[in-house]
């Protein structure tokens, strides 16, 4: 069990905002105080670039710098510190693999395979990078069938890459990766995981997964924004072009126009990188550590199996993800739109997203457009689960309406 009381202490934002119930960590989620100090430290006792100066702050931040790749590494069980690549987020890496690896190895009969659960962030990329793309059929409830990729892979051997979330950021669903990967290794076709949603309420073994790549971002867990991680097998990456050249990435160049590029993982991080993001994210994993990423999921999955039984007392409300065993709950009230919805769960000081999540082909799937996320975090409790079911429970069209005017 967790000692959330005492977990609640760490993070200002909730002793601050008492009267907030935060249930929209599946855009970001809050930050302890060990992720402040770690960004404080940095900025107020040794401030300096990484990797080009020769002087005591610079050996000091570059060192906290490349500890928190080993960090990392450790985290997501890596064969080596040099699969992580630290990037701005998951967007940039996912944009990185399709135009870095799959459009420079992709031949002009050759396809990708997605689902229609995707994120913008995985899908767009697809678009952008070529017209030679097909959706699997996902079950109607939106959970992933093996059994379709197998009929795509078998229908279509020109298919070389799948491009997939781990975890769907509206049903919260996780998807059996780990299966994907060795039915789609037999076909000879390699694996892209946005697991935006996965790697801060799961653990994560890329080994035992066996995925050639993975992405993720450090703000959904617990980290500063704008810094990313890139996973990827060291062999791939050597073939991976960078899409951003400058300092910091290369060896040598000439007047000639030739570079010479630095190793993997270096040759992807050009320009001054987001240290403070990258230490804070380093100060994120350790406090994960320290809690359990088992215990994590084991609360999350019991908090979000409170909320699904509280939610389906209640007639008017719709569930669209009744076997989320993840972080997300995806409602809506009947008769009622979700922003205005999510307009009157803010009078309360209740945070949900509303809208479609970036997921803008996922109503093909479940019939419906915008929806009511709520996304819990272990610093969650069954009591903000009760004030959310409570104001549900009572909520008209007429007090929306009264509070949007
Ligand atoms: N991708 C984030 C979400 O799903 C912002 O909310």
């Amino acid at each position: 069990m967790l000692d959330v009381k005492s977990i609640r202490k760490d993070f200002p934002f909730i002793v601050n905002n008492p009267e907030v119930v935060y249930l929209d960590n599946g855009a970001t989620s809050l930050k302890p105080q060990s992720v402040i100090d770690a960004v404080n430290a940095y900025y107020s006792e040794y401030t300096a670039n990484i990797h080009r100066g020769d002087y005591d702050t610079s050996l000091k931040s570059s060192k906290a710098y490349d500890d928190t790749r080993i960090l990392v590494k450790n985290f997501i069980n890596a064969k080596t510190a040099s699969e992580i690549i630290f990037t701005s987020g998951d967007t940039y890496s996912l944009n990185q693999i399709v135009f870095g690896y799959i459009k420079t190895h992709l031949k002009d009969d050759e396809y990708i395979l997605s689902s229609k659960l995707e994120h913008a962030s995985s899908i767009l990329p697809v678009y952008k990078c070529t017209d030679n793309f097909v959706f699997v059929d996902v079950n109607p409830d939106g959970t992933l069938n093996l059994a379709e990729f197998e009929k795509q892979f078998k229908l279509n051997p020109k298919i070389k890459y799948v491009v997939i979330t781990y975890v769907s950021n509206v049903l919260g669903y996780i998807n059996p990766i780990k299966e994907l990967c060795a039915l789609a290794h037999q076909y000879d076709v390699k694996v892209v995981v946005d697991a935006a949603q996965a790697v801060p309420h799961i653990k994560v073994d890329v080994q035992d997964l066996d995925v050639d790549f993975l992405t993720f971002s450090g703000h959904k867990m617990l980290s500063a924004s704008g810094v990313g991680v890139l996973y990827g097998k060291h062999e791939l990456l050597e073939e991976m072009t960078p899409l951003v050249y400058g300092g910091g990435s290369n060896a040598r160049f000439d007047d000639q126009g030739n570079i010479i590029l630095k190793n993997v993982p270096e040759r992807f991080e050009s320009g001054t990188p987001n240290i403070e993001g990258v230490l804070s994210l380093g100060a994120a994993i350790t406090y994960l550590n320290n809690i359990g990423m088992d215990k994590i999921h084991e609360y999350d999955k019991n908090l979000v199996s409170y909320a699904m039984s509280k939610f389906k007392e209640l007639d008017n409300i719709i569930i669209y993800n009744p076997k989320s065993t993840s972080s997300l709950i995806t409602i809506n009230v009947k008769g009622i739109f979700a922003q205005d919805v999510a307009s009157y769960l803010n009078y309360h000081h209740i945070c949900v997203r509303t809208g479609n999540h970036c997921a803008k082909i996922l109503h093909n799937i479940i019939g419906e457009d915008q929806t009511i996320r709520i996304s819990i975090y272990f610093y969650n409790t069954k009591e903000e689960i009760d004030k959310i079911y409570n104001v549900l429970k009572d909520i008209t069209i007429e007090k929306c309406i009264g509070v949007v005017i």
